[in-house]
């Protein structure tokens, strides 16, 4: 089996900031609860004409640079969606497209937070088994589009987003393990009701505002902390290490008390565990991959760094991967 490795990370933010104070104007909410029960301070949102796939297209641009990749040359493209442009075609064949990676193939995964993790550990498969000699991995969304802007509840978490990785065969260092799991049981504590083929877009549907992401924050939260810290117990177990072993945990950034309980049941450090979410929100899989990317752009990761993603979203979905940098 080939050794598989990053070789290219990209991220693009949309510019446009949206404040505590601005949702203050927006909904009955402040600064001080959005701070002190999720940490966060802002987020991006793409403009209207904005779709998931010009994210993820400046995104990969920059990863493809960083890894001087030719799109030619590509062999595969997954995006981890859940916000695509349309229903089909993938996000990943307009991304092929924009791209001109004409000899590449090209699907979406639908894995929610988790999405980042699940395609790096798909096109790590076909790496390792030599069926394809590198892959570009996106995640990325524009979860403003499906954000019910009246309810409190869910409105102040989210944002819009898009990270990318090159992947390919390396000498040394690499995808050292990676864990993934889903529990179907618990599908009604987030999701979209309305758009697909159970509930096709009607009147009643837009009426009933079926058209946004429905979520049990409360319930979530205890599960995310209890399957985000197990998810990290197994993914080093099977790569024969420890916690002494991780230099920096990246954890899916859907809230700040989450990511320091799971932090502290694991025994991690703040210095070890990085987080963005002040700056962007939930980004869903765009997440982890911005996390990433940003914590390579800022030196926090350097050459030799065992890293550690960590990622819990709808499905229920997780997926933990742990990387020699
Ligand atoms: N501003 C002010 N008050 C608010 C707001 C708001 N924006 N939102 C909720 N409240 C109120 C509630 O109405 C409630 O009031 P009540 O006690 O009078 O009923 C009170 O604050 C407490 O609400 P909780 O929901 O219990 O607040 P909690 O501390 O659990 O925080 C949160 C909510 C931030 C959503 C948290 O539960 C969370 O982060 N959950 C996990 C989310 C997650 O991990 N999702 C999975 C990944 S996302 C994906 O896959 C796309």
């Amino acid at each position: 089996m080939r050794k598989v490795g990053i070789t290219g990370v990209g991220e693009y933010l949309p510019p446009r900031v949206l404040t505590n104070a601005d949702l203050e104007k927006m909904v009955d909410t402040s600064d001080e609860w959005i701070t002190t029960r999720t940490g966060i301070k802002e987020r991006r949102i793409a403009c209207a004409n904005e779709a998931t796939s010009d994210l993820a297209l400046k995104a990969a641009k920059e990863a493809l640079a960083d890894a001087r990749l030719n799109p030619e040359e590509l062999d595969l493209i997954i995006v981890a969606t859940i916000t695509p442009d349309m229903q089909f075609p993938s996000v990943a064949s307009i991304v092929q497209n924009a791209l001109r990676a004409k000899t590449a193939v090209a699907f979406d995964v639908s894995a929610a937070c988790a999405g980042f993790i699940y395609a790096l550990s798909i096109a790590q498969q076909f790496i390792s088994l030599g069926t394809y000699r590198n892959a570009l991995v996106i995640g990325a969304e524009k979860l403003s589009s499906v954000t019910d802007w009246q309810d409190r509840n869910t409105c102040v978490l989210f944002g819009d987003g898009a990270g990318a990785c090159v992947l390919k065969e390396v000498k040394t260092g690499g995808i050292i393990s990676t864990y993934l799991g889903c529990d179907g049981s618990n599908m009604e504590l987030l999701n979209l009701p309305a758009g697909g083929s159970r509930l096709p877009a009607s009147q009643v549907t837009v009426e009933a505002r079926q058209h946004f992401l429905k979520m049990q924050g409360n319930e979530l939260f205890k599960i995310a902390v209890r399957t985000m810290t197990e998810a990290a117990e197994k993914v080093l177990k099977q790569a024969g290490m420890d916690f002494s072993d991780v230099d920096m945990i990246i954890p899916h950034q859907a809230n700040a008390r989450i990511i320091m309980a799971v932090g502290k049941r694991l025994g991690l450090s703040g210095d070890k565990i990085f987080l963005n979410i002040e700056k962007y929100g939930n980004m869903s899989s765009a997440s982890t991959a911005t996390a990433l990317v940003e914590a390579v752009k800022e030196g926090r990761v350097k050459k030799g760094d065992i890293v550690l993603l960590d990622s819990f979203g709808a499905g229920l979905v997780w997926g933990a991967c742990v990387i020699e940098w």
